[in-house]
């Protein structure tokens, strides 16, 4: 076996492995994790909190951000806010990282799975509306899944690989059931959808801010809101529901999920970097698309006209008929060449936890899994080690 065969699970750098994405710390990190040092400002009290929150707002241009430990806590606390509670139903899509399916059973309520489109391989609108016009009904105010009987309360369009989902169907259909949209933008901080921001073209965004992100605070996440009342909620929720922190009296059910000032502060840093980011992100995406352009076999991920993608983590879909071998073969033969690749998460409709939740059709996602296979796409990714990362696949092609 090669020395340098990659798991799953690898995450190193060094040994010429080249890792599926990780962090890229070149700006005033080290500054800003040294000032919490210096004044002992090191936990979840402290002035990069506030800041961070303050970064985040502006970015998506939101009235309110809710700082997070993590994107999956701030996924629950959306659906909280939304008024999402046991027994009621929210779509969901199925080609996803499984946090936001998570999060709506945290609540005790039950996710719908909706397939993905097969161009941009976002949540797919026509299956999203058609779910709601054909498969719920309207009874005293409110909408109903005529199957299950239970109350649909919301769709969580997930933008997943740093592309946004068609957003403006999903709207409109949300206004018309009277259903709160939460965006799972975990993933693409920075993408714009029609020139507007993701995580602020709903009720209610969220953000991840995990180590292999395009920024990140070491871990963490946040909300995005407009909603001034959601807001203080959310904040309070986070921070154990106090009511009175003298006293420490409790009314509600609350949760300790507060960003540190360290995860803030580096968070921080990290923001101001985003657009350079943004820009190598989408350097490297230039180049797999035209190394592959002729490559018999491989589709590449695309751009929507109305997209900026943040190319969160560049994908390719490897049909075996034409590429000559599946996209699991390729990926352990990128693993042996010291190549971490990583297919598309299993489409949550078939996972055993979610089994017994509704689906649509989802014979696209379960197509997308089978062939997808996401590349190196560390924002300091060299030009030589994407070369490294081409030449394998272009050299593993049928004929060569
Ligand atoms: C789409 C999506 N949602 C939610 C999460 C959860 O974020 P976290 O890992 O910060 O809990 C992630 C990734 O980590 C994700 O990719």
């Amino acid at each position: 076996m090669s020395k340098h065969i990659v798991g799953p699970d690898m995450t190193a750098r060094g040994d010429g492995i080249i890792p599926l994405c990780v962090p890229e710390i070149r700006g005033k990190e080290w500054e800003y994790v040294k000032e919490c040092l210096d004044s002992n400002w090191v936990s979840s009290v402290g002035p990069f909190v506030e800041v961070f929150e303050r970064k985040v707002a502006e970015l998506v241009g939101a009235r309110y951000a809710v700082a997070t430990d993590s994107g999956t806590a701030a996924l629950h606390v959306a659906v909280l806010l939304a008024g999402i509670a046991a027994d009621d139903e929210v779509l969901v899509s199925t080609l996803s990282f499984i946090a936001p399916a998570n999060a709506v059973r945290y609540a005790g309520a039950w996710p719908v799975f909706v397939d993905a489109e097969p161009e941009y391989w976002q949540m797919d609108p026509e299956k999203a509306v058609d779910f709601l016009e054909k498969g719920c009904e309207w009874r005293r105010g409110a909408l109903y899944n005529k199957v299950s009987g239970r109350r649909l309360k919301a769709i969580l369009p997930v933008h997943v690989l740093g592309h946004p989902c068609d957003v403006d169907p999903i709207l409109e259909a949300a206004r018309k059931y009277d259903l709160a949209v939460i965006e799972d933008a975990a993933e693409s901080h920075g993408a714009r959808y029609k020139g507007r921001s993701v995580g602020h073209l709903g009720d209610i965004g969220c953000f991840s801010f995990n180590g292999n992100k395009i920024v990140t605070a070491g871990g963490g996440g946040v909300v995005v809101t407009d909603n001034e009342d959601w807001a203080r909620k959310a904040k309070y929720l986070t921070t154990q529901a106090k009511d009175d922190p003298v006293e420490y009296v409790h009314h509600e059910i609350g949760y300790n999920y507060r960003l540190t000032n360290l995860q803030a502060a580096l968070g921080c840093a990290q923001l101001e970097q985003l657009d350079a980011y943004m820009v190598e992100k989408r350097r490297i995406a230039a180049r797999y698309r035209e190394a592959f352009r002729e490559l018999c076999g491989i589709d590449s991920m695309r751009e929507a006209p109305w997209a900026l993608s943040i190319f969160w983590l560049y994908t390719i879909l490897v049909d075996e008929s034409q590429y000559g071998m599946d996209s699991r073969v390729l990926l352990r033969r990128l693993g042996e060449a010291g190549i971490q690749a990583r297919p598309l998460w299993q489409p949550l409709h078939l996972s055993k936890v979610h089994a017994g939740a509704q689906a649509t059709d989802c014979s696209v996602a379960e197509r997308l899994n089978r062939q997808a296979l996401s590349l190196p796409s560390s924002v300091g990714l060299s030009a030589a080690d994407q070369q490294r990362v081409i030449d394998v696949i272009c050299n593993s092609a049928a004929g060569t």
